[in-house]
């Protein structure tokens, strides 16, 4: 060993003793003569001092070096002189007189600073990643990252989970994304996939019996880019059998209210108890899947009064099948014009045709759309949606899910604008009764919202209509993110067949892609289901972070580059040769 402590361990319980420390050169100071080095390892800083009469040649060597240089500093601790301990370091009543000084390796001067905070350009840290990671932020990310999935494998293990890893180079998974292939050398022409989570493999896992799976399990997405998004992330996943929804909601209730008090304890929880909404009171109240409960404005629907008035958007929206739904912003008459273009801006990026609004002011109302509205219909307006004087009250019309997820965005946006969510509140909930399939709108056809193994609530939905059929399918939501879904899974051939036939994937199709599961399944089969938490997004709201990169040692870029590995990047002939690949890249 080259040391005999870390840079975080003494104290003045220390003071007199002989020490051994390593690490680098945080910061350097010459105070005339006398040479002072900050000298820091993962676990912390300590002070190091020179005696340029006593120990001229420790103190000739202090002299040569440079931030960064890795130290082999022997010394006496001695205690700071009164008034020069640092309260804000651990070791900060104490420092080391060296005594003997050895350069374990020089250092080049880092493209950026290591001891600062200072905002750095982001390509730079993820080219030089490793300088990055020496920082105190993202090494505290790190290290939350470690603690926190150490405490849910502590967790689980209590509760009789067993952790089993499964293969990285698999076959397709049903996951909807993108998948990333693998050449296959031996097959020439054939390939494995990377998977976008372990979902078939733990369901195996069922089948053979291992009735609590987890995993801290590596998926692969290839879809495009976004804050909370990695083309690798990591899941916490799970699987249980002879469970029901409720079953699993409650343990990772438990495990998340758990990994919370233990690792956020600076935020409150709005309720212990997560809240229950269905997908359509979740859009319909919030206009998301995944609602920001931190703070209340809910939507209203208006559609009934708004058929009446002769505003023909709102009326001709109603009478397409479609909704006019209202949300009322307390104090938002004081938004100016700018303000309100901004909205409208916003709210057409979610395909919303334009956004009305009314103002309430004493004795008036300020709106392009007053005119169209009878005194008893707009009244009927400012009492469902509750308006006072100093309200705004915004609108959107057209199908339900646009109406409501535009103005879903537009009440985020204006959430933001005046600051109402706390940073300092988690509040959790989980949204249920999801539908099973949804329109592809390119085809025409059904597709599964989630996997195709997800149960449906009732089987004779699928049979009347199965466009309105939901799923026993649960997602577990933050603050406004979605951090876990799952599913109970189907484990009756006859349903996955309903399910495979309404999708449109035939006998032969499902055989090629699912065989193996529908073979499985005749084998005995529990009733099973399970969740995946993205843990990276997790671990990055317990870090106030709003970057997933933050809370990854080495994460892609967002346009999925790793900067410093340079990859992705071409390969020598004689590789692809042997894989049996071919480039042909089409000039644009
Ligand atoms: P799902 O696809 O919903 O479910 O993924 C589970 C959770 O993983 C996180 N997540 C991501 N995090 C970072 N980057 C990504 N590209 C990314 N994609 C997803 C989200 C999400 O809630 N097999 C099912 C789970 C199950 O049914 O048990 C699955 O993977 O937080
Ligand atoms: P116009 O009559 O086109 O000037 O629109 C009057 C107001 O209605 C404007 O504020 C528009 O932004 C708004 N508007 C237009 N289409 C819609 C719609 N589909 N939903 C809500 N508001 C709309």
């Amino acid at each position: 060993m080259h040391r005999t402590c870390t840079c975080n361990d003494l104290s003045k319980k220390f003071v007199g003793q002989e020490v051994t420390l390593c690490g680098w050169v945080n910061r350097r100071r010459d105070h005339g003569g006398v040479i002072f080095i900050d000298l820091r390892d993962r676990y912390g800083l300590t002070q190091i001092v020179s005696d340029p009469v006593n120990f001229k040649e420790a103190h000739e060597a202090m002299n040569d070096v440079r931030t960064e240089f890795v130290l082999e500093v022997t010394g006496k601790v001695r205690a700071r002189p009164d008034g020069q301990a640092n309260k804000n370091l651990a070791t900060g009543e104490v420092e080391v007189l060296v005594t003997k000084l050895k350069v374990l390796n020089a250092a080049k001067t880092t493209p950026f600073e290591i001891d600062q905070d200072k905002e750095i350009n982001e390509e730079m840290r993820l080219k030089y990643r490793y300088l990055d990671l020496r920082r105190p932020k993202l090494k505290a990310n790190i290290i939350l990252r470690h603690k926190v999935i150490k405490f849910i494998r502590d967790f689980l293990d209590r509760e009789n989970f067993l952790e089993i890893e499964t293969p990285i180079l698999v076959k397709g998974t049903p996951e909807g994304s993108r998948e990333y292939l693998v050449p296959s050398r031996l097959y020439p022409g054939n390939f494995y996939v990377l998977p976008q989570s372990p979902q078939q493999l733990k369901q195996l896992l069922m089948v053979a019996g291992f009735d609590r799976y987890f995993q801290i399990a590596r998926c692969f997405r290839d879809e495009d880019q976004r804050g909370d998004r990695q083309p690798e992330f990591t899941q916490l996943d799970m699987e249980m059998s002879f469970i029901e929804m409720e079953d699993i909601m409650k343990i990772n209730e438990n495990l998340m209210i758990e990994v919370v008090k233990h690792f956020a304890k600076h935020k409150k929880l709005k309720k212990e108890k997560f809240p229950i909404l269905t997908y359509e009171e979740a859009m319909n109240k919030y206009g998301s899947d995944k609602p920001d409960l931190r703070f209340e404005m809910p939507m209203v629907d208006v559609s009934e009064v708004a058929q009446k008035c002769e505003f023909s958007v709102f009326k001709s929206a109603v009478e397409s099948g479609g909704c006019v739904k209202a949300l009322k912003v307390h104090g938002g008459a004081k938004f100016t014009r700018k303000e309100i273009d901004e909205f409208t801006e916003i709210a057409k990026i979610y395909e919303a045709r334009g956004l009305a609004y009314i103002v309430v002011e004493e004795g008036n109302i300020k709106s392009p759309i007053v005119k169209y509205f009878k005194e008893d219909e707009m009244k009927k307006i400012l009492e469902l949606t509750g308006a006072k004087v100093g309200d705004i009250v915004f609108f959107a019309a057209d199908k339900f899910k646009i109406a409501c997820e535009a103005l879903g965005h537009v009440r985020l946006a204006v959430a933001e604008k005046l600051k109402l969510p706390d940073p300092n509140l988690f509040a959790f909930c989980w949204v249920i009764d999801f539908p099973m399939f949804e329109e592809n709108e390119e085809t025409g056809k059904l597709d599964a919202v989630h996997h195709p193994f997800t149960a449906p609530k009732k089987f004779e939905d699928l049979e009347k209509s199965p466009e309105k059929a939901l799923a026993k399918a649960y997602d577990i939501v933050l603050n406004g993110t979605e951090i876990g879904g799952g599913s109970i899974r189907i484990h009756d051939r006859k349903v996955q067949k309903r399910i495979f036939d309404i999708l449109g994937i035939s006998d032969e199709d499902a055989e090629r892609r699912f065989g193996h599961m529908l073979e499985a399944f005749q084998f005995g089969a529990p009733p099973h289901g399970g969740i995946a938490w993205g843990l990276d997004r997790l671990v990055m709201i317990f870090a106030d972070e709003p970057n997933i990169r933050e809370v990854i040692a080495f994460p892609k870029d967002s346009r999925a580059k790793d900067l410093m590995l340079g990859a992705p990047s071409e390969m020598p002939n004689e590789q692809l040769a042997e894989l049996h690949v071919k480039i042909d890249i089409k000039k644009k």
